[in-house]
């Protein structure tokens, strides 16, 4: 009936004016989404640092990698030439990809990689999320030196809810080796050892002057005397949580991992590897040199760490001639300093916008362990890990390993047998003092191919356990295809009482990549309204190659908008 009025009543019924409004309605959904095309040659480039020429593989031969800067609703369509001599796929880090899990990038997982001289097309949409991510390669540990920032603006005609600032700013920092990172990688899983330690962080490629030979090169930003600056700081570290910080400088923290918080201010923030965070900075000091800093946050026990600091400059344009030449430094906390950890991130606060409705019940109620382990073996070179072992890592104590015949999406879409397994457990084989003094017998996973299916529109909840196997830390676990709500966490063993009695299903932190907490937990929540096949793991990346993931089956739902999308025809092959 209403739609009837609206035809007779409508004045632009038929004729010109109703021609031209459609016109218009049509140009204007032109200018809201548009289609972003990019090319990516992954290629190897001679590069120079700490005083040492070596080559890495680079994106276009950038280091780090060009940005990828789009709008809310844009289509992106990234075309990815693999000219460098090992296979390679790009995984774009916290995009939804929503039906399009094809796209997502995780080798092995969601695809078979590019092999060298191939080329693949990755296709997507993004839908509804706005903010600060990054891409990187998803592909053995290629993702040292193959990544880059992936900023998503708001739709043209919307804002930012914050002023605009001035400038933007893609702070992305990074862990440099002078070693081949794939002769690392090698020489770590042939001995079962923990990996060397890194030689530098970085600051958008460069170590900056504390390190050797890299005071002429380091990162300088130029910020005129009261303006308000967006830093949207990436850590793409392989390996490392780092603090940052701006020497006098106040943060205002308004977003992290493409999604806006209720803004807080603080002198220091911690970044796991993967995570996001955007900062407003205003340049309200005396006119002057700073630095801005990153150093580790390092939480394992007894384990060597790479203990040195990267720098940036951020330098006043008003600077009068004669003024400080070095720079102020930053206080940074010291490396293990928990307490200001957990106090910047428990301030995370959503903003609404992000969660319309957090459930109040899951439909599936998960307990995952997540925490090391060492394997038994023969001594002898292959058994250098503590007391004659190899390495290991594990999710409910199975140790994820990835197929090599095809992609788990490719064998579960076209149900090849024989790939992987539905029965991860739910929660964990054997209940033990997770945090605790646990016993030897424990500290031995299983290898599995293990996956864990969900319906579509599950309410999902899951616990995530550090354990205290080889040592408690600090895990920054990330699940692809999702964001969630970061509900509660907290230190030693989660108690389903108590602390569910204390969740925040009021304004949690949407995130997409959790530092569960070292020695401790951290419970998150989504809607599984996104099918396919999605990989859960940590963002360390040594710890993922020790096997500390797992990966859910999500099924399709009702209709074209709740199913997986045929896969695309260049598809790389195994
Ligand atoms: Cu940013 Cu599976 O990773």
């Amino acid at each position: 009936m209403e739609s009837q009025n609206n035809t007779s009543l409508n004045p632009f019924c038929n004729g010109f004016l109703a021609k031209l409004f459609v016109m218009l309605t049509v140009l204007a959904s032109l200018a809201n989404a548009d289609v972003y095309h990019q090319e990516f040659v992954v290629q190897e480039t001679k590069i120079t640092r700490l005083c040492k020429t070596k080559t890495i593989i680079t994106v276009n031969g950038q280091f780090p990698g060009p940005t990828v800067a789009v709008r809310n609703g844009d289509d992106v369509v990234i075309k990815v030439t693999n000219r460098a001599r090992y296979n390679v796929t790009i995984h774009w880090h916290g995009l939804r990809q929503m039906r399009t899990p094809w796209a997502d990038g995780p080798e092995y997982v969601t695809q078979c990689p590019i092999m060298p001289g191939g080329t693949y097309t990755y296709r997507f949409k993004i839908e509804n999320q706005e903010g600060t991510l990054w891409w990187h390669a998803h592909s053995r540990w290629l993702r040292a030196t193959v990544y880059g920032a992936f900023i998503i603006y708001p739709k043209s005609g919307s804002h930012f809810p914050f002023s605009q600032p001035k400038k933007d700013i893609p702070i992305l920092l990074g862990e440099w080796w002078n070693r081949d990172i794939i002769a690392l990688q090698r020489q770590t899983q042939f001995t079962g050892a923990a990996p060397n330690i890194s030689n530098a962080y970085t600051i958008n490629g460069q170590p900056g002057d504390l390190y050797r030979c890299s005071s002429q090169d380091t990162v300088k930003f130029s910020v005129s005397p009261g303006e308000t600056v967006l830093l949207r700081v990436i850590n793409a570290a392989l390996n490392q949580q780092l603090f940052f910080s701006v020497a006098n400088h106040k943060l205002q923290v308004v977003g992290a991992d493409a999604a806006y918080n209720k803004p807080f201010t603080t002198n220091v923030i911690m970044v796991g590897p993967g995570q996001t965070t955007n900062v407003l900075l205003t340049a309200d000091q005396p006119p002057a040199r700073y630095y801005m800093a990153a150093r580790a946050y390092a939480t394992a026990q007894n384990a060597a760490f790479d203990n040195t600091t990267t720098t940036a400059v951020l330098e006043y344009t008003n600077l009068r001639p004669g003024a400080n030449s070095r720079p102020l430094m930053p206080q940074l906390p010291f490396f293990n300093d928990t307490a200001t950890a957990t106090a910047f991130t428990t301030q995370l606060r959503s903003v609404p916008s992000n969660n319309p409705t957090v459930f109040k019940q899951p439909d599936e109620s998960l307990f995952f362990t997540v925490g090391l382990g060492l394997v038994n073996c023969t001594p002898g070179p292959r058994c250098q890990g503590p007391n004659n072992t190899r390495f290991a890592a594990s999710m409910n104590n199975v140790s994820f390993v990835l197929p090599r015949r095809t992609s788990l999406l490719q064998a579960y879409y076209n149900n090849i047998p024989g790939i992987y397994t539905v029965d991860f457990p739910p929660v964990p084989p054997v209940q033990f003092d997770y945090t605790g003094n646990v016993s030897r017998g424990l500290w031995q996973p299983q290898p599995g191919t293990k996956l864990y299916k969900i319906k579509y529109g599950s309410r999902v909840q899951i616990v995530l356990q550090d354990t205290a196997i080889v040592t408690t830390e600090d895990h920054p676990i990330h699940l692809h295809g999702y964001h969630f709500w970061v509900v509660g966490q907290g230190f030693g063993n989660f108690n389903p009482q108590t602390d569910t009695a204390k969740f925040n299903l009021v304004d949690p932190p949407v995130r997409n990549t959790i530092d569960v907490p070292v020695g401790g937990w951290a419970v998150i929540r989504f809607f599984a309204d996104n099918p396919g096949v999605w990989l859960m793991h940590c963002h360390i990346d040594s710890h993922l190659a020790w096997g500390l993931a797992m990966a859910f089956i999500v099924e399709n739902g009702q209709g074209e908008s709740q199913t997986v999308e045929p896969p695309p025809l260049d598809l790389p092959r195994c």
